[in-house]
């Protein structure tokens, strides 16, 4: 899919012109480019608008209207101008791919990138065009023997906005970012038998050639020799080897401190000795989500050569049950030196990431963002519509929370007091991994803030937002968007 932001008059369009329209009934309003194509087909759009319903991101299609060269218009519902704002414009442009898809059409032009959201740039409407037709044409059937019909293609997509740079370089930002959403899913639609430890540290490889990143693979009796003893903990079990993969962008100056993004890639996740129950456990193949995002927003970074430096950081295994498991009970000496109880071993995620986040301030960051399907009590807390947020430093939050909006891969912040500490408390070691029922997302992220003290230091729960369940399970890609706009942001890119 090819995109391209040019000057066009709506009858010249080739292919399918996809028009806006707002408000329901009598009340009905053609945008501008709406109005004009009318006006050339002599009314043909104000007769046809009784057809279109009203709901925003609904779709009407009309063809071979006279006066005009597309041989397509298609006509989608904004809502009530009043009402018009972040959401409708994803929902309209939401409309609009799944209405393309069904068409088949190979050339669009999308009319709807020039209708203004309130409080935003037009850079703002590229990047969600970009991404929200991209993500509606995102495809996984590559352990399909019997691929559906091939696969639609929209070749090329028109914005029709006067071009200058700073909408080419939101356009630039988009489709990496979107490329960057693709490898994410991917990896998190892979099932757990290829995507593997090695798989990650391969696919990383395979980024650092294409890209030119540095990297480094640490394996397991590299751990041992640094003295990984949370990790090694988690990986017991498993005849996967486990991995740390360190993958380096460096595109910014080399005075300025990296940013380190440290994911979870548990590949899956049993819960070891205090075993999961049966239903559902295929999900804990997405219990990588957080690895895959790393990945992801690297590759994001790296294809459009953002000014920034970013490190990815990935401490990788399964969580496996077996003879050589570790209990419930077992007391293991972290990377920082602090011991744990592991009193569940289905707390992992936050075994292998503390030793990680202990390895990043090797770094010297700027600072720290983790990003892990870390606690089921972050799903009952925010559900499937925002990820969690803590951080140990107000500024870094705000700027999180601010790129988050932007890009509407949005978080919640939640407490990291003092207070949650206590839950944490063991008789036998310095203190246990798991915090009991109350909170249970806090106090995972109270585990990790005890081995961030030192950092500026972020962690992101994503177990609601990383995939969706049922009928449309699959990996969403989140929140490679907000990593990436982050990243952006903090380069000084609005
Ligand atoms: N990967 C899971 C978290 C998870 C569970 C994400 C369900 C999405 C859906 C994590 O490793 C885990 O098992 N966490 C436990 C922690 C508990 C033992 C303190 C949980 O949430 O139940
Ligand atoms: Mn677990
Ligand atoms: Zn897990």
């Amino acid at each position: 899919m090819e995109f391209s932001i040019k000057a066009l008059a709506p009858e010249s369009a080739r292919g399918c012109a996809v028009l806006g329209v707002f408000g329901a009934g009598a009340g009905r309003e053609l945008t501008a480019p709406a109005r004009r194509i009318d006006q050339k087909a002599k009314g043909a759009i104000t007769r046809a608008l009784h057809d279109l319903p009203a709901k925003t991101g609904a779709t009407l299609l009309l063809r071979g209207l006279p006066g005009i060269t597309a041989e397509r218009v298609l006509l989608v519902s904004l809502g009530e101008r009043a009402e018009f704002g972040e959401a409708a414009f994803r929902d309209a442009v939401r409309g609009a791919a799944g209405a393309l898809k069904e068409l088949g059409a190979r050339d669009a032009a999308l009319y709807l990138a020039d209708v203004r959201v309130a409080r935003r740039h037009l850079s703002w409407n590229v990047r969600h065009a970009v991404l929200g037709l991209r993500e509606a044409f995102y495809r996984f059937d590559q352990m399909k023997t019997q691929k559906k019909a091939p696969a639609p293609t929209l070749e090329n997509v028109v914005l029709p906005l006067s071009p200058g740079a700073e909408l080419q370089a939101a356009l630039k930002e988009a489709v990496a970012t979107a490329d960057g959403v693709d490898l994410a899913r991917t990896l998190g639609n892979l099932p757990p038998n290829v995507c593997t430890p090695a798989y990650l540290a391969a696919e990383a490889q395979k980024l650092a050639r294409q890209f030119k990143l540095g990297i480094e693979v640490l394996e397991r009796r590299d751990m041992e020799k640094l003295g990984m003893g949370a990790l090694l903990a988690v990986t017991r079990a498993s005849h996967q080897p486990p991995k740390l993969i360190v993958l380096r962008y460096a595109g910014g100056a080399r005075s300025r401190r990296p940013i380190v993004l440290v994911g979870k890639g548990i590949t899956f996740d049993t819960g070891g000795i205090s075993l999961k129950s049966a239903g559902e456990m295929d999900e804990m193949k997405f219990d990588m989500s957080g690895a895959g995002s790393v990945l992801g927003a690297l590759r994001a970074l790296a294809g459009m050569r953002a000014p920034v430096n970013a490190i990815g950081v990935i401490p990788t295994c399964e969580n496996m049950p077996g003879g050589a498991a570790t209990r419930p009970g077992d007391i293991v000496t972290t990377l920082s030196g602090q011991t744990v109880e592991i009193l569940n071993t289905d707390a992992e995620g936050r075994l292998i990431l503390c030793d990680a986040l202990t390895y990043a301030a090797r770094f010297n960051p700027e600072a720290v963002v983790d990003i892990a399907t870390l606690t089921g009590a972050c799903v009952i807390a925010l559900g499937h519509v925002a990820s969690g947020l803590w951080a140990n430093e107000q500024k870094l939050a705000d700027e999180l929370r601010a790129a988050a909006d932007d890009a509407w891969d949005r978080v919640w912040q939640m407490p990291l007091w003092e207070d949650y500490q206590e839950q944490l408390r063991s008789n036998f070691a310095d203190f246990a991994n798991i915090g009991g029922r109350p909170a249970g997302s806090v106090t995972a992220a109270s585990f990790l803030a005890r081995f961030t003290k030192k950092l500026r230091w972020a962690h992101l729960d994503i177990a609601g937002t990383a995939w969706k369940s049922g009928r449309e399970k699959g990996s969403t890609g989140r929140p490679v968007p907000l990593l990436v706009r982050f990243a952006m942001r903090h380069a000084g890119r609005k």
